[in-house]
């Protein structure tokens, strides 16, 4: 089964959460949305990751993006879980968990969004979910997927950064080079012609000398 392609409609999926049962468009609104996925409660990694992704919860909120995670464990573990996730962030032992977490015990979810990991399994051999990151834009269409095994966690602030080059290329007709950051120049996608770039981009246009002689690497700053 082809799993979800960049562009396509994220499903609509009703899920069971810590805050209840949930639909899942109706769960985002109009807002951006980033559903990541880890192996199982309990876990180190897992539990790292999570911590940092509370830590960064007012980043993701002032972005206007709306958090939730997803494993293949009960409500009621992610709820006890979650103190523990909290409780590892020095600053956050008494606040609850600030993004919802999907439980989907019986893994129906995690094999319609082809997120388990064949590699990684429970004392049963059973698959556990892979560290998966959608990012969901207002218009409800998948804007990047990412995928880690269960072994390597991930990198919320890059995760951030990526949200930063989306929500400025669904805007502007840039694109962000390697190690982009805000304030950073950026680069004219390559289908604007010279003309049409100079008049969209009034700080002006540079454009890299190449061996190659061809002129597609131009840079402005926004
Ligand atoms: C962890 O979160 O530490 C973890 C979970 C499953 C497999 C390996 C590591």
């Amino acid at each position: 089964m082809p799993g979800l392609l960049l562009g396509d409609v994220f499903p609509n999926f009703e899920a069971e959460t810590t805050i209840g049962k949930i639909k899942f468009h109706d769960f985002l609104g109009s807002s951006w949305g980033i559903l990541f996925s880890h192996p199982r409660d309990f876990t180190p990694v897992c539990t790292t990751e999570l911590a940092r992704a509370a830590q960064l919860s007012d980043e993701f909120k002032k972005r206007g993006v709306k958090m939730i995670a997803l494993s293949i464990d009960s409500a009621e573990d992610h709820r006890n879980w979650s103190k523990d996730v909290m409780a590892f962030n020095s600053d956050g032992a008494d606040s609850p968990l600030p993004y919802p977490i999907i439980a989907d015990d019986k893994r129906e979810l995690s094999v319609q969004l082809g997120m388990l990991d064949p590699d990684e399994r429970d004392k049963d051999g059973m698959p556990l979910t892979a560290r998966c990151v959608f990012v969901i834009g207002p218009d409800k269409k998948l804007k990047l997927s990412i995928l880690y095994p269960a072994t390597t966690g991930r990198n919320f602030d890059e995760l951030l950064r990526v949200i930063d080059s989306l929500q400025l290329t669904a805007q502007k007709k840039v694109a962000t080079p390697v190690d982009w950051k805000p304030g950073d120049k950026v680069m004219v996608i390559p289908s604007l012609s010279d003309a049409e770039a100079t008049a969209l981009f009034p700080s002006g246009v540079t454009t890299k000398e190449l061996p190659s002689g061809k002129s597609y690497l131009r840079y402005t700053q926004l």
